[in-house]
C-alpha cells in the first residue's frame, strides 16, 4: 500500500532494509560521519576498519565485501560466546517468529521471561535466585547497585568501587566507572569511595573507617582495565570482610561471566558467592540485547519484597521481551550442550601456553601474557621508550591520535595482513584483549598465533614504519 490512507505526513526519503544491505563502504562511512559519530570515524580510519564492510558472519569468522574471512579474536568484548549466527540460536528465533509469538509482556505474565529467569537461577550458585531482566550491561549494573543500596539498610549508603573499574556509561554506573574521559564534566552520584583493585587492606581500611559504606562493587576480572584478576585470598577476604561489616558485595560479571574464564561465573574459581551479580553480553547469544541482575533472594526481598516496594525497580518496557528471552534460553542450553565452558578452559589454556612461547621469543616486544579461559590480555612493552630516537616524534603524534594505542599498530596490521581481528583496551594503551567466541578450537588458536608470530618477526621498527607509512597514504 503506497498511498497514505488519510491526510498524514508524506513518507520521508527512507532507505529500505534492502537499501541498507546494499550500501557501499564509502556511503556507509559518509552516513556514519553525518549521523552517528564523526570523531569515532577518525579512530576507525587509523585502525583500517573503515574499509571493511561485513556481509556475513558465521562461527569464528566475519566475511567482508571481498569474500575475505576475518578471524574474530575480538568477540565483541565477550558478547559472542556461541560464535556468529549459531544455527540452534537462529532456529529458535525463526520458530518463535513463525509461531507469531508475542514480544512485549508488560501486562501479562511472560512464559519466556519466567523460563529465562529460572534458567539463570539454575546456572547461579547459592541463593542467587532473583533475576531482573534488561537489555544492556549498564542496565543490569544499575539494577545491581540499586538493589544493594536499598538492601544495605544504610540511609546514606556509600558504594566502594575500584581503580580502573568499568561498569557502564549510564549516569549511575558512570559514577563508579573510573575514567576521567567517560566521567568528563558530568555531575556524578557522589556517595562513592574508590580503592585500588585487589588490595584487601585498602578495602578493609575504607570499610572500617566509614560505617556508611554499604556496598562494594567489583568486576571479578577487570576487562577495560586490561584483563586484571585478583587471587583467591583476595576474594575470600572480600567475602569475609563484607559479612563482618554487613556490607553487600556486587560482582560485575558482564564481561568475565557466562563461561568466559572457564567457569560460568569468574568468582566460582575462588569458592565464594557474592550477594548480587550481573550478566549481559553473551547472555543474548550474539543475536539479542539481554542483560540480567541476579540477587540473593534475601537481598532482593529486603529491597523490593512487598507490594509497596515491588514496583520501585520493576522491569522496563523491553525487559523480558519475548524473542530476546527465547534467544537467551536457547543460548544457555547450547552453552551446556556443547560444553562451551569446558572448551573455554581447555582452549584458553592452550592459547595462553602458545602466547607464553611467543612472549619468550619476543621479550623485547611482549611484556606480559595473562588471563584465564578465553579472556586473555597481551601487554606490550612501552615502545615509545624503546624505539629509535628518530621514530619517536612521529609515533608520538600517532599515539596521541590513537588515544594511546601503540598496540593499535599491531592490531591494524593483524587485520590488514593476516585477516585477524583483536580488541583494544580503554585504560591501558599497551594491552590487546583476546576474547574469541567460546567455540574457538585449537586450529583457530594456531591461526592466530602464527599470524602474531609472523607479524612480530618483522621487528618493531619495521612494524611501526609500515604503520606510519600506511597513515601517510
Ligand atoms: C564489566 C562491564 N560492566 C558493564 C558493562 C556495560 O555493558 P553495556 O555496554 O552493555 O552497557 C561493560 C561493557 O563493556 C563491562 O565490560
Amino acid at each position: 500500500m503506497n498511498q497514505p490512507f488519510h491526510n498524514g505526513p508524506k513518507k520521508p526519503d527512507l532507505l529500505s532494509v534492502e537499501d541498507a544491505k546494499a550500501l557501499d563502504v564509502q556511503t556507509m562511512a559518509d552516513l556514519f560521519k553525518d549521523h552517528i559519530n564523526p570523531g569515532q570515524f577518525h579512530f576507525m580510519k587509523l585502525l583500517g576498519f573503515h574499509k571493511v564492510k561485513i556481509e556475513r558472519a558465521e562461527g569464528m569468522f566475519y566475511i567482508d565485501q571481498n569474500g575475505r574471512k576475518i578471524l574474530d579474536f575480538f568477540g565483541g568484548f565477550g558478547s559472542l560466546a556461541h560464535g556468529h549466527n549459531h544455527p540452534r540460536i537462529l532456529a529458535a528465533r525463526e520458530r518463535f517468529q513463525d509461531e507469531k509469538r508475542h514480544e512485549i509482556a508488560i501486562a501479562f505474565l511472560s512464559q519466556y521471561a519466567v523460563a529465562l529467569a529460572k534458567n539463570i537461577a539454575a546456572c547461579s550458585p547459592g541463593d542467587l535466585d532473583m533475576v531482573f531482566l534488561g537489555s544492556t550491561g549498564s542496565e543490569a549494573m544499575e539494577a545491581a547497585i540499586k538493589v544493594a543500596e536499598r538492601a544495605s539498610g544504610r540511609k546514606n549508603c556509600k558504594i566502594v568501587h575500584a581503580e580502573n573499574s568499568f561498569h557502564g556509561k549510564s549516569k549511575g554506573v558512570l559514577s563508579i566507572t573510573d575514567s576521567t574521559l567517560y566521567q568528563g564534566e558530568f555531575q556524578l552520584v557522589d556517595n562513592r569511595v574508590k580503592v585500588p583493585f585487589g588490595d584487601l587492606d585498602a578495602l578493609k581500611r575504607a570499610i572500617e573507617n566509614d560505617s556508611d559504606i554499604g556496598v562494594v562493587v567489583l568486576e571479578t576480572v577487570q576487562g577495560g582495565g586490561g584483563i586484571i584478576g585478583a587471587p583467591t585470598e583476595y576474594w575470600q577476604g572480600v567475602r569475609a570482610l563484607c559479612d563482618r561489616h554487613n556490607v553487600l558485595w556486587v560482582a560485575d560479571e558482564v564481561q568475565c561471566g557466562y563461561g568466559r574464564t572457564g567457569k560460568f561465573y569468574a568468582f566460582e574459581h575462588h569458592g565464594v558467592v557474592p550477594d548480587v551479580t550481573a550478566l549481559a553480553k553473551s547472555l543474548g547469544a550474539g543475536k539479542a540485547a539481554v542483560g540480567a541482575m541476579i540477587a540473593r533472594r534475601e537481598v532482593y526481598m529486603k529491597a523490593y519484597g512487598t507490594p509497596k516496594t515491588a514496583m520501585i525497580h520493576a522491569q522496563a518496557t523491553f525487559g523480558g521481551i519475548g524473542e530476546a528471552c527465547v534467544t537467551a534460553i536457547e543460548g544457555l542450553n547450547v552453552l551446556y550442550d556443547e560444553d562451551l565452558i569446558g572448551n573455554s578452559a581447555e582452549t584458553g589454556a592452550y592459547l595462553l601456553e602458545r602466547l607464553q612461547a611467543i612472549q619468550a621469543k619476543y621479550p623485547q616486544i611482549i611484556k606480559e601474557v595473562r588471563g584465564q579461559g578465553l579472556m586473555i590480555g597481551l601487554e606490550f612493552q612501552d615502545f615509545s621508550r624503546t624505539l629509535p630516537l628518530a621514530l619517536r616524534p612521529m609515533v608520538a603524534i600517532l599515539d596521541d591520535k590513537l588515544k594511546g594505542s601503540l598496540s593499535g599498530f599491531i592490531g591494524a596490521l593483524l587485520l590488514r595482513d593476516y585477516d585477524v581481528l583483536v580488541a583494544f583496551t580503554e585504560y591501558n594503551r599497551n594491552v590487546i584483549r583476546l576474547e574469541p567466541p567460546l567455540i574457538c578450537g585449537e586450529e583457530h588458536v594456531d591461526q592466530f598465533c602464527e599470524a602474531l608470530d609472523s607479524l612480530l618477526s618483522r621487528g618493531i621498527v619495521a612494524i611501526v614504519k609500515d604503520f606510519v607509512k600506511s597513515q601517510m597514504r
